[in-house]
């Protein structure tokens, strides 16, 4: 499919979707990534399987390819992961490939308060108590119960011993003064950069639904940082590419408070986060954060920012 077929496809069920594309990534390889279905992908859960062994049996009878930025992290092919018995038993989580990296730029040890304000279904929170070693406290939270409760089967399947699970509106976590280590805000968003997992998101993508979003990712976040230690830090992700949603998001933390944002080295390509948009102007520190277009990895479109509070 070239640039053109691509948009052409796109265009038909969500118009306007391509129309704001355009004016944030009009590049031909940025719809033709966005069309394209997602590779499948896992993490090996060491609280369920020794690394080696687990990896073993699955190269058997699977092509395993590593993912560069999780040492757990491998796109699959050759048949599917959800039907194995490592599966059922949690010794596998199938997880984006970008979507691993918030919790690796979170940088958790074990015996850590960590917050997860934004937990369900948990792929980051089962990741974050496996970097833990099953050692500390994790509260991954979730505020819609019918989410909760595949949450709650998630961290069971997965052998995560360390959690409480809560259910309250992330906002409130501004009642929980510098308690936590490690906070991660994958944020509710407009969920433009899970087009390639399915087109159903395509479909519900608005802009209107996106500015609504941006408000309460701002309150999110000075709750979030709120909750966060001095000399801990906060991770805020997003699996959208809208601006309004990352870069002023950010901008708005850094406005209110003291927060540093930190840069993530890790071994990818990104694109570099946007200092102006549309008459908007945001702090030069953005430029530290990650903003990972689909074509950049063949992954899903994400944002990244590494947050610490002095
Ligand atoms: C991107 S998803 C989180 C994905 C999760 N971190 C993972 O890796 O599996 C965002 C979540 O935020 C939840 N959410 C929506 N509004 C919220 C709020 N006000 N406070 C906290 N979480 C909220 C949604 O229900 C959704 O489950």
């Amino acid at each position: 499919m070239n640039g053109e077929e691509a948009r052409r496809v796109l265009r038909e069920i969500n118009r306007k979707f391509v129309e704001r594309y355009e004016r944030i990534d009009g590049s031909d390889e940025f719809f033709i990534y966005t069309a394209r279905r997602l590779r499948q992908s896992i993490r090996i859960n060491t609280l369920k399987a020794e690394f080696e062994v687990a990896l073993e049996n699955l190269r058997r009878r699977f092509e395993l390819e590593p993912v560069p930025w999780c040492r757990e992290g491998f796109w699959v092919s050759g048949g599917r992961v959800s039907t194995t018995l490592e599966h059922a038993l949690g010794v596998v989580f199938i997880q984006e490939a970008a979507s691993m990296l918030p919790v690796v730029a979170l940088e958790v040890e074990p015996g850590m308060k960590v917050l997860d304000v934004a937990a369900a279904p948990g792929g980051k929170s089962t990741q974050i108590a496996q970097y833990m070693g099953n050692r500390g406290c994790l509260v991954a939270n979730e505020p819609r119960t019918k989410r909760l409760s595949v949450l709650a089967a998630n961290l069971q399947r997965c052998g995560v011993l360390i959690a409480r699970v809560t259910q309250m509106d992330g906002r409130r976590f501004a009642e929980f003064p510098e308690r936590f280590d490690r906070v991660l805000l994958d944020a509710p968003c407009s969920n433009a950069g899970m087009v390639r997992k399915s087109y159903r998101y395509l479909q519900a993508w608005g802009r209107r639904r996106a500015k609504k979003l941006s408000k309460l990712q701002k309150q999110l976040i000075l709750a979030a940082y709120r909750a966060l230690k001095p000399g801990g830090v906060l991770v805020y992700s997003t699996c959208t590419l809208e601006p309004i949603e990352n870069e002023e998001v950010v901008d708005h933390l850094l406005r209110c408070t003291d927060a540093e944002v930190e840069a993530v080295q890790l071994p990818l390509r990104s694109h570099p986060p946007f200092e102006e948009f549309e008459g908007r102007s945001y702090t030069s520190e953005v430029r530290k954060c990650l903003r990972i277009h689909p074509q950049d990895n063949d992954t899903e479109g994400f944002f990244v920012a590494r947050l610490r509070k002095p």
